[in-house]
């Protein structure tokens, strides 16, 4: 197999290095060699990704043979990267710009779910403010606020009272705190309960299941702070017991699928369902069109069997008599964040001791805001710089040992939370 890797982050990292372990991978290719993870396993396609440009790699995948592409982030999804890259002999991971939308638009995947009678908190869609606010006074608690577009995980705002929940529709739609991707908001009931995530490989009508984990969401210990796109992630996450996995299987991901299908949507790729569980059963937070970051980071080590099979066998429609197991011990994944993150990370400062946490025994460090600087230095240049990843017997021994492995590691200002799993410890 040849593949195409789109994407620079830390989930790119580990799906390239988990690819790169398959007897069946001759070649990959990235279309981010400034990730030095990814470049030091993948060969660059040598023009700058854009896009808007996918004719250009569409001309490198026919003239290098690529036969997989995997595309691990939401905007190329959802810009139609897949619809563009698709073509006979070649197979692609992630949905074409229709079925991104269950994650690029989430005033969409609420009337999706509704249509579908999916289980998902009680919303509607608005593309004004005074309507918005207008619905907000009526109810008798403060409800969720969402901007509808892409947001990087961040658009989500969980106000306390009805004041803070009318304030998040102006800062939403008015100020624009998250761009266009506030033009349309969605205002939903707040649940409560303990959240995970669960993960499907879908070719388009079979479904195969991986291992549940749980993301972090909030910047700092105890849930404290700002949300950010993820500070950490564990796995296997016991919330979900083999028979609440069971439920969202039938009450969640095949209905997802079915109705994908219904409305004439091929869907072939990873699909994460976030999911609340509530005293009234598991429900629907988010949908998104692709593996999460960091949870892949904390998937991919314990993952036992071929990645490239499995993805091949997702983007061909093939998922049927596929094969999976995971490695019974526990992975933690901390990730390691630039100061500043997430309003205004700062970047450029030096990056040491990676060496030294690799040293350790079931240690993985999967690079996403790194890059080498002119001197031919490890230097941040994003919000999250590292991901962490330790694997022990015990979710326990797991964290201490990723925390072990962060304190091996420097860069001037970083943040990293220290509590990833203790909830279920
Ligand atoms: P989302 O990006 O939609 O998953 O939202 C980000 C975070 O906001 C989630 O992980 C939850 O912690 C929280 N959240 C989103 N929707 C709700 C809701 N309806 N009720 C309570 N919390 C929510
Ligand atoms: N970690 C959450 C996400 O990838 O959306």
């Amino acid at each position: 197999m040849r593949v195409l890797l789109v994407g620079g982050g830390g989930r790119e990292h580990a799906l390239a290095w988990r690819l790169d372990q398959s007897p069946r991978v001759r070649r990959i290719f990235t279309t981010h060699p400034e990730n030095p993870g990814i470049a030091s396993l993948a060969d660059p396609v040598g023009f700058p990704f854009n896009v808007k440009e996918a004719y250009r790699l569409r001309q490198f995948c026919d003239r290098e043979k690529v036969n997989l592409v995997v595309i691990g982030p939401e905007a190329p999804l959802a810009a139609g990267l897949a619809d563009a890259l698709e073509a006979s002999g070649r197979a692609v991971v992630g949905p074409g710009a229709k079925g991104a939308q269950i994650e690029a638009s989430k005033a969409w995947s609420k009337a999706f779910m509704r249509a579908a009678s999916i289980p998902t908190a009680d919303g509607r869609a608005f593309d004004n403010a005074h309507d918005a606010k207008r619905w907000i006074e009526s109810r008798e608690h403060a409800p969720v606020v969402k901007a509808s577009g892409l947001a990087a995980g961040k658009g989500v705002i969980v106000p306390k009272t009805i004041e803070e929940a009318l304030d998040a529709v102006d800062r939403i739609m008015s100020k624009r705190e998250f761009a266009d991707a506030g033009a349309e908001i969605v205002v939903e009931e707040c649940l409560d309960g303990r959240e995970a995530s669960v993960f499907a490989l879908v070719d388009g009508r079979t479904i195969l299941m991986l291992d549940a984990c749980q993301d972090h969401k909030r910047l700092l210990d105890y849930d404290e702070g700002p949300n950010t796109g993820g500070m950490g992630a564990y796995s296997p996450a016991r919330v979900l017991d083999d028979e609440m996995m069971t439920r969202v299987e039938r009450e969640i991901i095949l209905p997802t699928v079915d109705a994908l299908r219904r409305d004439g949507i091929d869907y072939r790729g990873v699909l994460y369902v976030g999911i609340m569980l509530t005293h009234a059963g598991p429900k629907v937070l988010e949908y998104n069109a692709r593996f999460g970051d960091p949870e892949c980071q904390t998937l991919m080590p314990r993952l036992i069997g071929d990645l490239a099979d499995l993805l091949w066998r997702t983007a061909s429609g093939s998922l049927e008599d596929a094969e999976i197991d995971w490695d019974r011990r526990s992975s933690c994944c901390v990730v390691i964040a630039s100061e500043g993150y997430p309003e205004k990370p700062v970047t450029g400062r030096p990056i040491s001791g990676i060496e030294d946490a690799l040293a350790m025994d079931d240690v993985h460090v999967f690079h996403a805001g790194t890059a080498m600087d002119k001197q031919g230095a490890l230097v941040s240049v994003g919000g999250r710089v590292l991901s962490v990843v330790a694997l022990a017997d015990d979710l326990a021994g797991a964290r201490e040992k990723a925390n072990a492995a962060c304190a091996c590691i420097t860069l001037e200002g970083a943040q990293h939370r220290s509590d990833i799993g203790a909830k279920a410890i």
